[in-house]
């Protein structure tokens, strides 16, 4: 028996959220590539915004509400991993955890890069200490980066202990080999799924053309001349 679980614009955003956090914390090291970086970035900040405006008003499965984040749902899940004695038609409570710790700080990550680039750029109307801003969107790019390893690491296990349920599977074709009600998007999520591809589109390119100050040039380009005189 199957059923629909993950409808195409969660899927959609899984993958596009995928290839953004990778692209873009990949291409935060590289000075040559910082306009993409802000692009990638930017992209995955609005895309994790709309899914949370998803998880208030979104589908079954998607909406927070069928999350199982509570403690009894931990303790229950952690007894009877092996056992299986319940199925999980969409996340399990640990992964519920997983994904709502990954929006959560992809979201603040995505907003501390936006303003490191405003305090670089001396945009912002008020100061913010440049140094103590860096470490922080770097830290969290890390955290981020060690929950996506913690969500695989999960994926996995699923797959070697609960293989017949397919959750592999259903994150590419929105289907479990599981009995329950399929999941079906009303004509709200509709539009606002329209909205959802366009605005994070669009935020790539405002990203991808946001100016960069000559000021910052000037301290990049002093700090590469004192590199070169050690
Ligand atoms: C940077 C990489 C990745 C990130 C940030 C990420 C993040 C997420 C998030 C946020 C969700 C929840 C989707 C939602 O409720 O809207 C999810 C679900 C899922 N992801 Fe990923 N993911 C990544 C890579 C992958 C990869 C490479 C795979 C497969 C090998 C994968 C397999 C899955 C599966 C199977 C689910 C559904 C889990 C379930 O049914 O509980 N993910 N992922
Ligand atoms: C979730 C999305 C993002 C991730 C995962 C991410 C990740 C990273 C990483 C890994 C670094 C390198 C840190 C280091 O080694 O020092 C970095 C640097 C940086 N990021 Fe992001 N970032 C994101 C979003 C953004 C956004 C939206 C902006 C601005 C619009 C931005 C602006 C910057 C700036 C200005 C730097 C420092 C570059 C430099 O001066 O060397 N980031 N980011």
């Amino acid at each position: 028996m199957k059923s629909y679980i993950w409808t195409l614009p969660t899927r959609v955003f899984h993958w596009s959220l995928a290839i953004g956090f990778t692209t873009a914390y990949i291409l935060g090291d590289f000075d040559k590539f910082e306009n993409l970086h802000f692009a990638f970035g930017a992209f995955v900040g609005t895309l994790i915004l709309f899914r949370i405006v998803f998880g208030i008003f979104g589908p079954r499965y998607s909406n927070f509400k069928d999350f199982p984040i509570a403690p009894e749902h931990q303790k229950g899940f952690i007894r009877s991993y092996f056992s299986r004695a319940k199925n999980h038609v969409g996340h399990n409570p640990a992964a519920a955890v997983v994904m709502l710790l990954i929006l959560l700080i992809g979201l603040i990550c995505s907003i501390s890069g936006y303003l490191l680039y405003a305090t670089e750029n001396n945009i912002l109307g008020f100061a913010i200490q440049e140094d103590l801003l860096e470490e922080v969107h770097e830290v969290l790019a890390n955290i981020f980066l060690v929950l996506v390893g913690a969500h695989l690491l999960g994926v996995l296990a699923d797959t070697l202990f609960h293989r017949k349920t397919g959750t592999l599977q259903s994150i590419f074709t929105g289907y479990k080999n599981i009995e329950a009600r399929n999941v079906k998007l009303n004509a709200f999520h509709k539009y606002f799924v329209l909205l959802w591809v366009i605005v994070p589109i669009y935020l790539f390119f405002l990203a991808y053309n946001l100016p960069i100050n000559d000021n910052k040039t000037t301290k990049q380009s002093s700090e590469h001349y004192e590199d070169n005189d050690d």
